[in-house]
């Protein structure tokens, strides 16, 4: 009995122990169950969040492709159309005299120091706009209203110019175009020049602004004088021509002082180099000339007939290559670049 009831003992014993350690084993397998399947279920649901998430991804990765103009690669931009759609021929203009500068500025939010280009294409020509000029404020302004809308119509790149005369000395318009030349030149390598009197206000926004393979006059008629060309051989007022062309004739002369010939000079010059001016159709080059009595400074100049008589003997060192000339200033404003310059005065 001894040894049965010590061997049947220690049996029961080991049973428990082989019940505990099954159970503990199954306990520990559930466990381990558990913990498999519970990690495939978070496996699962982090899938199910990146296929969630996936295409707010996609759409962050697409968002920062598909708008690079927003970014940093501009998207490119087509040419302006030949014609533009924003043209609207014969304009009304208007001359109220409660204009201001500030009425003129905030009508034309999209210039910069003078300067604009079309927002949705490319320009097919950058226009430097010459504008010479002495206390013609008046005038000036209701250039500046009327010019840069009828700019922006013909979806140009452009740039407007004033230059100044400073002191008191008679007025050279032919001297302050050529600084006008020279300086924009130092902004921008415009590759067309309009050199525009202040009094003149186009019409027709089919009159371009734009430079052609000849030197261009635009002002075939003007109000004040029936709209019929002064005369054949008549370039002043509002001409244009390329960077090269004038380039080529070097310029004004510089030695016009006083009003009257400095244009005609141009046209010998022009005539000089085999080139031909070209005109728009009379209907379309029509201009409004802001009335106003002759300045003071601006006398007739007695001498241009004996100018003109020595144009081409003198045209290769009178221009360009010899205008000489000190920058009082240049300041930037809104709708035009302002250059204040001393040109001198008439050698007598
Ligand atoms: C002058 C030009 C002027 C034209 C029209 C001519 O006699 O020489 O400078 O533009 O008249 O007024």
């Amino acid at each position: 009995m001894g040894l049965c009831s010590l061997l049947c003992k220690f049996t029961r014993r080991a049973k428990y122990v082989i019940l505990l350690v099954l159970s503990l084993s199954l306990l520990a397998w559930i466990a381990m169950f558990l913990g498999e399947t519970g990690k495939p279920l978070l496996v699962l649901s982090a899938t199910a969040q990146t296929l969630i998430k996936e295409p707010s991804l996609r759409e962050k990765l697409a968002s920062s492709t598909s708008t690079p103009d927003h970014v940093n690669t501009p998207l490119p931009i087509v040419e302006c159309p030949q014609k533009s759609p924003l043209l609207r021929g014969a304009l009304n203009l208007s001359f109220e005299s409660s204009l201001k500068l500030t009425d003129v500025e905030s009508e034309n939010k999209g210039v910069t120091d003078g300067e604009y280009k079309p927002p949705d294409c490319t320009a097919r020509q950058s226009v430097a706009i010459l504008i010479p000029h002495r206390k013609r404020e008046r005038h000036l302004l209701y250039l500046l209203h009327h010019l840069h809308p009828f700019l922006q119509r013909q979806q140009l790149h452009y740039g407007i110019y004033v230059i100044q005369q400073a002191g008191d000395a008679t007025f050279n318009r032919a001297k302050l175009l050529n600084v006008g030349y020279l300086e924009a030149l130092k902004d921008y390598s415009w590759e067309c020049f309009i050199f525009h009197d202040v009094d003149l206000v186009p019409e027709n926004d089919h009159n371009l602004y734009v430079c052609d393979k000849q030197p261009k006059h635009l002002v075939v008629g003007r109000n004040a004088t029936g709209y019929k060309l002064r005369y054949k051989g008549y370039f002043g007022g509002v001409t244009a021509m390329t960077k090269a062309q004038f380039l080529k004739v070097n310029g004004f002369s510089n030695t016009y002082w006083g009003w009257g010939g400095e244009d005609d000079d141009l046209r010998v010059r022009v005539e000089l180099q085999k080139m031909k001016i070209v005109r728009p159709p009379a209907h379309v080059a029509r201009y409004t000339m802001v009335f106003h009595k002759r300045d003071s400074g601006n006398e007739i100049n007695k001498d241009r007939m004996r100018l003109l008589g020595r144009t081409s003997l003198v045209w290769r060192k009178d221009g360009l290559n010899s205008c000489s000339y000190k920058t009082v200033s240049v300041e930037r404003f809104p709708l035009y670049v302002n250059i204040t310059v001393d040109i001198g005065k008439p050698q007598r």
